[in-house]
């Protein structure tokens, strides 16, 4: 669906609202140098209370309620990384932070060459090599540094030997849906307090929602109707409370059948791989039934009554069909 020409697109909002609590919690653990890990729901906020933390510790943002009398970090001393995995990207991103903090130092003297040749020779060196540059770096310059990473979930096996070191040197602030139950994991998992966001309160995803619609500047047949609607529909949960706005901004005339419509969007993430799998086992059955030949009755049923216990299994172990895609940005 294209906007309207002129229309805010407010999934790009900044605005934050609530989670106070959670960002306290956050702040004092990481200006106390305790692990945190945010764990929640897709869509439900992680990114963004990172992201709001870090801009309070660096001091690029102030709020009142949250100042603290410990002087903010330096933006020198914190770093950002977008995922764990693939490990190589990830430290060439952990490398890039540290070489415009002037705490890389390759062999080479590199330091002085701009960063793409900087980049081009550090990935030559091999992941073992790269992670003991990025290790070495990261505890040389004489202060502690605080690492947010999302997306720690994707830390695959055979990195956790890295991560575990990283954990040792740094502070991490890392967001995770969910972790993995393991038993190398459960160990790494064990040094992270755990900050686990739960759907927006009622109060502040009606603030959100009037917040997001009086910038789009929407104009629905009624608005409290077109309110509760998608307050409903999106559960407290962010991500669905942006794009339920959006899209009701995007249609031109916006009626109650418009409005009831939005329940649908609930099933969004999801992508339900229930047909293909039943599709497939109609191709099986079919493929089995030609190959044996018409000319036996008994196979004919025999076929039938497979596929048909099939179909009937895959209509009720839907739910155990349902794939859910990773979301990209
Ligand atoms: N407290 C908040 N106030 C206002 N908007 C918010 C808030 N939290 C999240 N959002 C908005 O909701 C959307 C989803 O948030 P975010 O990307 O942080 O979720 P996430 O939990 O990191 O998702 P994922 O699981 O995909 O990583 C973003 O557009 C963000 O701006
Ligand atoms: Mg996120």
């Amino acid at each position: 669906m294209d906007a309207r020409p002129g229309l805010t697109d407010v999934r790009q909002d900044q605005a934050f609202f609530g989670r106070e609590e959670e960002l306290r919690r956050v702040l004092n653990n990481l200006r106390e140098g305790r692990h945190t890990l945010i764990t929640g729901r897709f869509g439900i906020g992680k990114s963004t209370l990172m992201n709001e933390a870090r801009l309070l510790l660096t001091g690029e943002k102030h709020r009142v309620e949250f100042h603290s009398r410990a002087p903010a970090l330096g933006r020198d001393s914190v770093l950002t990384v977008t995922s764990p995995a693939p490990l190589g990207e990830c430290l060439r991103e952990l490398a890039g932070g540290l070489y415009r903090n002037g705490d890389l130092h390759l062999e080479a003297g590199g330091e002085r060459a701009d960063w793409g040749a900087v980049k081009k020779e550090f990935t030559r060196l091999g992941v073992r090599t790269m992670e003991s540059e990025v290790l070495k770096g990261l505890a040389g310059g004489g202060k502690k540094y605080v690492l947010f990473i999302a997306n720690l979930d994707r830390i695959s096996l055979s990195s956790m030997r890295f991560f575990q070191s990283l954990v040792r040197i740094t502070i991490v602030c890392g967001s995770a849906i969910e972790t993995k139950d393991l038993e190398p994991f459960k160990g790494f998992w064990a040094s992270f307090d755990r900050v686990q966001l739960e759907r927006l309160p009622d109060g502040v995803a009606r603030q959100l929602v009037s917040h997001l619609m009086s910038l789009s500047s929407l104009h629905a047949e009624d608005t409290a109707m077109c309110r509760n609607e998608i307050l409903n529909s999106a559960d407290g949960n962010p991500f669905h409370i942006k794009n339920l706005v959006y899209r009701a901004a995007t249609q031109k005339s916006l009626g109650k059948q418009e409005i009831r419509a939005f329940r649908e969007v609930e099933e969004g993430p999801y992508f339900n791989m229930g047909p293909l799998y039943m599709i497939g086992a109609g191709v099986l059955t079919a493929v089995k039934f030609f190959s044996a030949g018409t000319e036996k009755r008994e196979h004919y049923i025999y076929y039938s009554a497979i596929g048909f216990i099939l179909y009937l299994t895959f209509r009720v172990f839907r739910s155990f069909f349902v794939f859910r895609p990773q979301r990209r940005k």
